[in-house]
């Protein structure tokens, strides 16, 4: 292994985005605990900056600025440092690596967004560069798929199909660019919660299905056609869990989105308007009603976690 110390001596920064789910089918926990999924993934323009810089040997720090910094651990559980320290032991376990790491945060934390799993993404790709590691894509796949079930995705970007717990994605043929609108909730959702609650509301949940209604809608590039295609078999639960969501949804609805929906385990409601005019008068009335935290505009499909100067 050698260092690149022309490239490398500032530490690489990455930029990673935020996903939404358009479809998000949930079957049966399986023997594990997880739940079997059928899911499309979008990459939305909310991004997290990960930086990554040498640090003594075997030595790992983290800091986190920006939106919920507060919220996010800076031990072992930080999936940053797990990732960092992960990619070490398994690709270079003679080299006594080790890395300083700055995550700046634009996405919600327990947002439904895959915050946590986007650092997680950037942090592998930031420390492979900064210590030069000859690693396969395939290999960064695997690596990532260990740290949790959107981390691959969140490598990959794009809109794709995803399937085993959300691990194993597959880009999907999607036309288009979509306009959003999020809105941030006031308080968190913890994932295992919500589909705790998922299990009780649907103990007989079928064997998941990515819908081929939304594929189609993917295909046509129509956020009309995309609005009516959306889904989330876990929004029940997050809706008995914080029951003021309904209001954000509905409220969304009212104002004009196409179509609406929450983003994995929430709390962030989506909404897809037609154009960037509609996600402005959108944003503006949502803001004034104050159902929600935080209002954000963002387009997908955008590219997942890359290298930025
Ligand atoms: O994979 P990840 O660590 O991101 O998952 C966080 C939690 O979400 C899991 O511990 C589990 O409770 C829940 N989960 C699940 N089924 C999935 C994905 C996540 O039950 N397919």
């Amino acid at each position: 292994m050698a260092s690149s110390p022309t490239r490398t001596a500032s530490g690489v920064r990455v930029r990673v985005p935020a996903k939404i789910n358009l479809a998000l089918k949930v079957g049966a926990p399986r023997a594990d605990g997880y739940h079997p999924l059928a899911t499309v993934y979008q990459a939305v323009s909310v991004y997290d900056e990960v930086h990554a810089a040498w640090a003594n040997p075997d030595e790992f720090d983290v800091v986190v600025s920006g939106e919920g910094a507060d919220l996010v651990p800076l031990d072992d559980t930080n999936l940053a440092v797990r990732a960092a320290k992960l990619l070490a032991r398994t690709q270079a376990p003679n080299d006594s690596l080790g890395a300083s790491l700055s995550i700046k945060k634009s996405i919600p934390v327990a947002g439904g967004l895959a915050g946590g799993s986007a650092n997680g993404a950037a942090a592998l790709l930031a420390c492979a560069v900064l210590w030069d590691l000859d690693i396969t894509a395939d290999g960064m796949r695997a690596l990532a798929a260990e740290l949790g079930s959107d981390v691959p995705f969140a490598l990959l970007g794009g809109t794709a199909v995803g399937s085993g717990r959300g691990e194993d994605v597959a880009p999907a043929l999607a036309r288009g660019t979509y306009h959003w609108v999020l809105a941030f909730g006031y308080h968190g959702l913890s994932t295992p919660a919500v589909y705790r609650r998922f299990d009780e509301l649907s103990p007989n949940a079928a064997p998941p299905q990515v819908p081929a209604d939304l594929m189609n809608a993917l295909r046509s590039g129509d956020p009309r056609h995309l609005a009516r295609a959306l889904s989330n078999d876990l929004e029940p639960a997050a809706l008995d869990l914080q029951p003021r969501l309904r209001t954000v949804l509905q409220t969304g609805l009212e104002y004009g989105a196409l179509g609406a929906l929450l983003s994995g385990s929430g709390p962030t409601c989506a909404f897809l308007v037609g154009d960037e005019p509609a996600a402005v008068d959108l944003s503006v009335s949502l803001s004034a009603e104050g159902v929600c935290r935080a209002v954000r505009r963002a387009t997908g499909p955008v590219i997942g976690a890359r290298v930025v100067n």
